[in-house]
């Protein structure tokens, strides 16, 4: 009896003890503040042993590398970190490749993986989740939406009860940065280079404003919030870059502002999704975000809307998220899962269009386009015309009632072949509460 109690205490003090052994694998802007944050928090049990990246001898001496405990082994060898007793592989290099490789291999030596990688996540994020729960150990990826702000996990265990149907939100901060600068009369291309020079967009910006990151975004909230699998590839996207300082203007005028908004709407099993810049009533929640905030509206069938926002970005808000699933990880909490199942996607809705053309005024121009929008069944439901413009290059914008998306190209398309057209007409979606897809 006595060695029995003696034994149970020994396991105790074991348990007590075990420690979960970390290693960074990218020392960027996420890596060092994920070692900044372990390091301040002293979170009992939780260990910062290795740390890869290439070139370790200049991340030593940069400021992140400054704080790192002297006991972390340093390496450019992933295989060091992949033979090692570590039990979690924090991913912050970020792309496919080489980061898709290691997570498999770290996966199948037993490891768990937490990462921040939203292209992996998007693109082989079903198959990777396999492989972990094959392997009996955990994938987290917290931060790979919306940086700090719990929408994955809130998602997952605390809107897994509800049915949801429809979300929609604000993922991409170098688009709010930009939209929300633009709202105050900048043009597109000086709060662009204002942006480069802060660090919030890429030399290339084209993965922010093109939609790309946002797009792998909507389809890792699809898949968590819907239960529905998307090809990323499929999902309709349209840049910010054709919007311009005066469609704020208008925007205005129809007490909207403009946001780049991800939205998918489940229906009939098939899910509606797009990324594009589109018009947002100023009451809605979306207006509000401002900067590089995020914001992320769910609505389920029982419970309604729910609103997520704060910062979508920045090495310690993301960090925060990392440190938080490599907690859960420790603590070998578990996630609730339900099936998932691949949807067909269609960028196809039922909504109001807000349509701006620059023309070379002559008479004649608003019958034609009324005439191209009729002919497709789509209706007009306001002509909005500021002054002060010159003639041979005025702006002015049609609204109409609410249509399919695929109606109203057909009538851009060839509304765009009219010789008094300056360049292609702007095509945004107007966000209504209430609009469906068809
Ligand atoms: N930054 C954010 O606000 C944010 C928010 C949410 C999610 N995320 C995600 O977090 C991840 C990391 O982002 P980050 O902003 O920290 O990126 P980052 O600053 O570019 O850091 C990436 C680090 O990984 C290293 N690295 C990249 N490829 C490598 C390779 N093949 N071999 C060795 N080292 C390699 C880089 O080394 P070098 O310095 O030599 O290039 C760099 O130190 C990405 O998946 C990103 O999408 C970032």
């Amino acid at each position: 009896m006595a060695t029995k109690r003696k034994k149970q205490a020994t396991a105790k003090t074991a348990k007590a003890e075990a420690v979960t052994k970390v290693a960074l694998v990218g020392f960027g802007t996420v890596g060092s503040s994920v070692a900044r944050v372990l390091g301040a928090g002293k979170f009992p049990g939780v260990e910062l042993t290795h740390i890869f990246n290439r070139d370790v001898e200049r991340k030593k001496r940069s400021d992140g590398g400054k704080v790192v405990p002297a006991s972390v082994i340093w390496t450019e060898n992933i295989d060091e970190i992949l033979r090692s007793d570590v039990d979690i592989v924090v991913e912050l290099m970020g792309g496919l490749n080489p980061a898709e490789g290691w997570i498999r291999k770290a996966l199948a030596a037993g490891k768990s993986v937490v990462t921040a990688n939203k292209q992996l996540i998007a693109y082989r994020g079903v198959s990777l989740g396999k492989l972990a729960a094959q392997q009996g150990v955990h994938l987290r990826f917290g931060a790979a939406v919306a940086g700090g702000v719990p929408v994955i996990p809130g998602m997952l265990q605390g809107l897994c009860g509800d049915k949801v149907t429809r979300l929609s939100g604000i993922v991409n901060g170098t688009c709010n940065y930009i939209l929300s600068r633009m709202e105050t009369g900048a043009d597109y291309a000086t709060v662009l280079a204002d942006a480069q020079k802060l660090g919030y967009a890429e030399a290339d910006p084209s993965a922010d404003v093109d939609g790309y990151d946002a797009r792998a975004k909507l389809c890792i909230l699809s898949r968590i919030a819907m239960h529905a699998e998307l090809d990323p590839d499929a999902v309709a996207t349209q840049t910010i870059a054709t919007v311009e300082a005066v469609d704020f203007s208008y925007a205005k005028e129809l007490n909207c502002t403009i946001r780049q908004v991800s939205r998918a709407q489940i229906n009939s099993g098939a899910v509606h999704a797009r990324v594009a810049p589109m018009l947002v009533p100023l009451a809605s929640p979306m207006a509000w975000s401002h900067g590089t905030q995020n914001m992320v509206v769910v609505s389920g069938t029982f419970g309604g809307d729910v609103v997520f926002s704060g910062h979508g970005a920045g090495g310690e808000p993301t960090a925060v998220a990392v440190v938080s699933d490599i907690l859960a990880v420790a603590q070998n909490c578990g996630v609730v899962r339900l099936p998932v199942r691949r949807r067909q996607v269609t960028g196809e809705f039922f909504a109001p269009h807000y349509l701006r053309f620059v023309v070379d005024d002559k008479p004649g121009i608003v019958s034609a386009i009324s005439g191209a929008l009729s002919k497709v069944g789509a209706n007009i439901d306001s002509l909005l015309q500021r002054r002060g413009y010159p003639k041979h290059r005025l702006p002015f914008v049609v609204t109409t009632e609410p249509c399919l998306t695929s109606t109203i190209e057909r009538a851009v398309a060839s509304i765009a072949r009219l010789d008094c057209m300056l360049e292609r007409p702007l095509c945004l979606q107007i966000l209504e509460v209430e609009d469906r897809p068809e």
